[in-house]
């Protein structure tokens, strides 16, 4: 039976938040050892943006999170900065490039986002280690940890394992179990940035037409409770997805409404309300082509054909053009979920250190956080930032 291994810090999970860290909290010295049950660290960030990772957004504003308390992430959010992520990226020589709504990512590849947070660690001598399976977490006057790779002792724990999305990428509920375990609040989860699943009569509708996109306004919620984001929106072989709908599946509750706006500031009636203009369905075609794909623009003429080609039929078109009004029969899960909604609630957690109000020692940060980001580099900033205030703390 080897001995057991004492550390300052123990971390739980190899991802973005817990690499970040790590790499603070070993560069004060603290003897730092990160664990996981993978077999490599950083596994969603390779996969991440489409291979390039879209590691931090400009932009960031607390605005941009959801969260029971929306003010819990204000602190750490301005002590680590799009500023000071972008700084450490130009430190590696990683080039970059903003693609569109301020959204950073890397010109090469995701991978170079993985190799620069491990020379930080091994700059930093943060022990990594790997196929760890964590067996149990106890809490005497310090922290043992039990694992398939032997017992380590620490002052200071930091649960860094994630949400559910992706189970395939080793995503686990361990972060929730630890938090119960402790009699800490979990704010309920559900699936966040995720494809959305139509019902069967819709699918009929439209799902033929899969891989067709547009540029759509979605919204949903009503009052100050009401989102909106124009972007892309692409019909799938079950439903609706792209940046436009996943963005609003996070703020979508089962059994509502979503209302698109399908041609965002055009009049797509105008030409045949014009003197003398031709009122038929090729008039009408045209126009809509002028927006739509060919084949969107006929289906959705099929559907919605006006009943004759008065003023007040055509308006009727374009109301139903910038509200259409669609129910999603559900997501497509944590499968195809790129964050998890949800996680330890924030009332639980001093929000400067990240550290458990109940459990001296103990921290959470990153996803497994009731803390989650828009689409566009935000979940990875909130990463950067609650770990860089764990860090500094532990
Ligand atoms: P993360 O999930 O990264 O890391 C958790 C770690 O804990 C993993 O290494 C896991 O193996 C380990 N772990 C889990 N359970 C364990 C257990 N029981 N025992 C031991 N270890 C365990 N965000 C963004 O800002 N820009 C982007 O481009 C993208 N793109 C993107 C694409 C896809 C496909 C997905 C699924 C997600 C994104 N995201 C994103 C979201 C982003 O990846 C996510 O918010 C962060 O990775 C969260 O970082 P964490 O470190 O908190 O968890």
């Amino acid at each position: 039976m080897p001995a057991a291994q004492n550390f300052d810090v123990i971390i739980l999970g190899a991802g973005a938040a817990g690499l970040m860290c790590a790499i603070e909290a070993g560069k004060r010295g603290r003897r730092v050892a990160l664990l996981d049950h993978a077999e490599r660290t950083g596994k969603k960030i390779l996969i991440s943006g489409g291979g390039r990772c879209n590691f931090t957004n400009i932009h960031v504003r607390p605005e941009n999170f959801l969260s029971e308390n929306p003010h819990f992430a204000r602190s750490a959010l301005s002590r680590f900065t799009p500023d000071d992520i972008i700084a450490l990226v130009e430190k590696h020589h990683i080039r970059y490039h903003e693609k569109t709504l301020g959204q950073l990512f890397c010109d090469r590849s995701a991978h170079d986002i993985v190799t620069m947070l491990e020379r930080e660690c091994a700059e930093a001598q943060v022990r990594i280690i790997l196929n760890c399976r964590i067996l149990s977490v106890r809490n005497d006057a310090r922290f043992t940890i039990e694992t398939s790779q032997g017992t380590f002792h620490s002052a200071s724990l930091v649960v860094a394992t994630g949400g559910l999305s992706i189970p395939k990428m080793g995503a686990t509920g361990f972060g929730y179990a630890v938090a119960e375990q402790f009699d800490l609040r979990i704010v309920p989860c559900r699936p966040g940035l995720v494809p959305l699943v139509l019902n069967p009569a819709d699918q009929a509708r439209w799902c033929d037409l899969t891989g067709l996109s547009v540029e759509a306004v979605a919204s949903a919620g009503a009052g100050k409770h009401r989102a909106s984001f124009r972007e892309k929106m692409l019909i799938t072989h079950r439903g609706l997805s792209g940046p436009a709908m996943l963005q609003i599946s996070s703020f979508w509750h089962p059994g509502k409404p979503l209302s698109i706006d399908l041609a965002p500031g055009s009049t797509v009636t105008a030409p045949l309300l014009e003197h003398n203009a031709r009122r038929d369905p090729n008039a009408a075609l045209q126009a809509l082509r002028a927006i739509f794909p060919a084949r969107l623009a006929e289906r959705w003429l099929d559907l919605n054909h006006p009943a004759n080609w008065t003023n007040t039929s055509l308006s009727t078109m374009e109301q139903q053009l910038h509200d259409w009004q669609i129910t999603p029969a559900g997501t497509e899960g944590y499968a195809k979920a790129e964050v998890t909604i949800g996680g330890i609630d924030t009332n639980e957690l001093d929000a400067k250190t990240m550290q458990s109000r109940k459990v001296p020692g103990l921290f959470f940060i990153g996803e497994v956080v009731d803390v989650t980001g828009w689409l566009g580099g935000y979940n990875f900033q909130w990463a950067w930032a609650s770990a860089f205030s764990a860090g500094q703390a532990v």
